[in-house]
């Protein structure tokens, strides 16, 4: 644990704690009717229970007021049932989350469980809330958001942001809070070939403009002609300007242009207190630093994101696969000793060593050729040929492509978008400096670390080659707050777990706690083997060890600190794995029991 870590936790001791918003009594469930009703008035019914998303599969279900009988709708549930495989469908819920155990409360098995192996409608048995929030504001406009948090801050009540419902730490949902759900929050797509920011002297050139609820798909469904591309996820699902930008935000393209913190170009957002400001390099470049890299949910709701577009080209497309009869090592040695160079490429991608001992690359890169793609990737195919004489058939397609959307709909960027529906994945990660990849005994290190793990999936999406533009060095006005490790690391390397949400034995609280921990455990080879190098909160480990370090580095972290005391000095966005400052009183339910030993930065110090 870190120095400054230390003394956040000496913190919780001295916080002041008349202001707290309590769990043990949730101020939630304290608000008098004629309250909600004046909320609801202002945000003209769009005041909703939340309901776990499973409840019309349910004979009954229970909230926090009690148990509701005939909670069954067999023809909701049938559609529900229907869709559960398919993300687009998913996130239209308030009550739905991608990864469906964070709906659910870990720590005691409350569920309301859904799942494809699940064929009943409906199911004998109880929904449970778990930790869907149990009232929420479907906002469409800064006035709604203004009502919500006003409301918030008179009552007391913490608040949980949620847009698509994607996030890997649960950071969406939380036990007895009031949501915002920005999802509904899609204007029209503005693109702008001349774009000024506000208050700032010159034009930054070609731009598009979304609203909180947009998703990629959307976007590249506006961009796909108009000559240009975007650094984007690949997952048309994710959300743009939630979540994704504010921890980061990789794509394929990030090689060649960046995060998606690199190419925000300026944001709007509703501060805790209220007020709605414009932030970018120019202006409010402490709030900017914030949004970009500090994470979702912490420092105040966005309503609107402006980012550079750039001219889209063709570019090399490549897709080898094989499942191997043999295990992962030789293949791993290829990954590991050419990862520098194929960094340099600019190669944007995945590439990995899965489930039946399936080894992938996929990847683009505008930087060379298909005929140097060839002679690049040659240690993979040439390895392929060599295993079982070549009568073993394997993918190899090296090509062109025209455009980003092209590359958006070939069959390999769509098979991503099916990863892990309907199952909850849990996940480490760990940014690998590049020094990991200079050294013989580093090399071995890591080969023997990643055979031994066995299945593991590097990600190329980081800014290893990408050049910062002078304003958004350190100490510049346009800095963001992601860890340096992004941009001295040619890998994203990922470990995931899976289980059913219907399998009890893998969802009761041990056995839980268990996967999120061994998980983490297995990433602490390559943590100790990559002293410089850092992680991707979005895609983070839950059990982080030493999250200062690893999300922003310790003086990039005190900034934020220091930015979050300011703006929500009664830390009314406190999620779960937000770092910033949680509520001693006001754990995630899982810290109380299955997540025991996870590190907690509950309180911010006096400084
Ligand atoms: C299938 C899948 C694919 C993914 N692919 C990629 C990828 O290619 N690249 C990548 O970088 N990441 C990827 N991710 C990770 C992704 O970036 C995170 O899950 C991210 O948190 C999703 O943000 P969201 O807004 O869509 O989701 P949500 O879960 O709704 O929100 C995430 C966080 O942001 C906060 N938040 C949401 N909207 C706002 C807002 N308007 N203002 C303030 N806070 C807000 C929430 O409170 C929460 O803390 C992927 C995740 C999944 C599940
Ligand atoms: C609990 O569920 C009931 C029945 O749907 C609903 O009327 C009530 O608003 C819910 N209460 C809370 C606190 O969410
Ligand atoms: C994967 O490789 C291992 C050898 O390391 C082998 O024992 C196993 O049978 C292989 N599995 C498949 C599905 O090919
Ligand atoms: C290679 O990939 C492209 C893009 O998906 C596809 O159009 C083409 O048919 C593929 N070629 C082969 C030989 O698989
Ligand atoms: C913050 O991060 C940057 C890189 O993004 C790093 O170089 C810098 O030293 C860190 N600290 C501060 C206060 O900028
Ligand atoms: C809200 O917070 C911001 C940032 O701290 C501050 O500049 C502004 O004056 C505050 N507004 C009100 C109405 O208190």
């Amino acid at each position: 644990m870190t120095v400054l870590a230390f003394f956040l936790l000496l913190g919780v001791v001295s916080a002041s704690s008349s202001d707290h918003l309590s769990r043990s009594s949730p101020a939630i469930l304290n608000v008098p009717q004629s309250a909600w009703d004046s909320l609801r008035d202002k945000v003209s019914d769009r005041l909703h229970a939340g309901y776990p998303y499973g409840l019309p599969c349910y004979s009954s279900y229970q909230n926090a007021t009690g148990i509701h009988a005939d909670a069954a709708n067999t023809d909701i549930c049938a559609t529900i049932q229907a869709g559960l495989l398919q993300s687009p469908t998913l996130v239209t819920d308030f009550g739905s989350y991608h990864s469906p155990s964070f709906g659910t409360c870990m720590a005691t098995g409350e569920k309301c469980t859904l799942s494809p192996s699940i064929k009943e409608n409906p199911m004998a048995g109880t929904c449970y809330q778990g930790s869907v929030p149990d009232y929420y504001v479907d906002v469409r406009s800064v006035e709604d958001i203004q009502a919500t948090l006003a409301f918030a801050d008179e009552h007391n009540l913490p608040v949980t942001i949620k847009n698509t419902g994607h996030n890997y730490q649960g950071r969406s949902a939380a036990p007895h809070t009031l949501g915002i759900w920005t999802f509904n929050m899609q204007p029209e797509i503005l693109l702008d070939e001349d774009f000024t920011p506000e208050g700032c002297p010159a034009s930054v050139g070609p731009v598009v403009t979304y609203g909180a609820g947009q998703m990629w798909g959307g976007v590249y469904d506006f961009l796909a002609n108009t000559g240009y591309l975007i650094v984007a996820g690949t997952c048309p699902t994710v959300g743009a300007a939630g979540g994704w930008v504010q921890g980061g935000g990789h794509g394929p393209f990030t090689p060649t242009y960046g995060l998606g913190v690199d190419n925000t170009m300026q944001m709007k957002v509703v501060l805790p207190n209220g007020t709605f400001v414009t932030a970018n390099r120019c202006h409010n470049q402490d709030i900017f630093f914030a949004l970009r890299g500090g994470g979702g949910g912490t420092f105040g709701v966005v309503t609107e994101v402006t980012t550079k577009i750039h001219k889209d080209t063709s570019f090399t497309f490549a897709s080898l696969g094989m499942a191997l009869p043999v295990g992962a090592q030789a293949v791993t040695e290829i990954f590991v000793e050419n990862a520098l160079k194929w960094a340099e490429e600019g190669w944007g991608g995945y590439l990995g060593f899965g489930a039946n001992n399936l080894t992938t690359f996929i990847s683009i890169t505008p930087k060379i050729s298909v005929e140097e793609a060839e002679e690049s990737l040659r240690p993979i195919y040439e390895y392929f040929e060599s295993v079982s004489g070549g009568t073993i058939p394997f993918r190899k397609n090296i090509t062109t492509l025209p455009s980003q959307y092209a590359f958006q709909n070939t069959p390999e960027a769509r098979a991503f978008v099916q990863e892990g529906i309907g199952s909850m994945i849990v996940q480490s990660s760990r940014l690998v400096p590049k020094e990991t990849f200079q050294s013989q005994e580093s090399k071995k290190a890591l080969v023997d670390a990643l055979v031994e793990r066995s299945q593991y999936g590097a990600l190329l999406v980081t800014p290893y080659k990408y050049e910062v533009p002078d304003s958004d060095r350190p100490g510049g006005l346009g800095q963001s707050s992601v860890t340096p490790a992004w941009r001295q690391s040619p890998w994203h390397l990922v470990y995931q777990e899976f289980f059913d949400p219907a399998d009890d034995q893998a969802t009761a609280p041990d056995a839980v706690a268990g996967t999120f921990r061994g998980v983490s455990t297995a990433m602490d080879k390559i943590r100790a083997m990559t002293p410089n190098g850092g992680a991707y909160m979005n895609e983070g480990d839950t059990y982080e060890p030493d999250p200062v370090a690893s999300f922003w580095g310790e003086e990039n972290y005190s900034r934020l600190l220091k930015i979050k005391k300011e703006l929500d000095p009664k830390n009314l966005l406190s999620c779960f794995k937000c770092y910033m400052w949680e509520f001693p009183a006001y754990p995630n339910e899982m810290e109380l029991t299955a997540f025991d030993e996870a590190p907690q930065i509950q309180t911010i110090p006096n400084q």
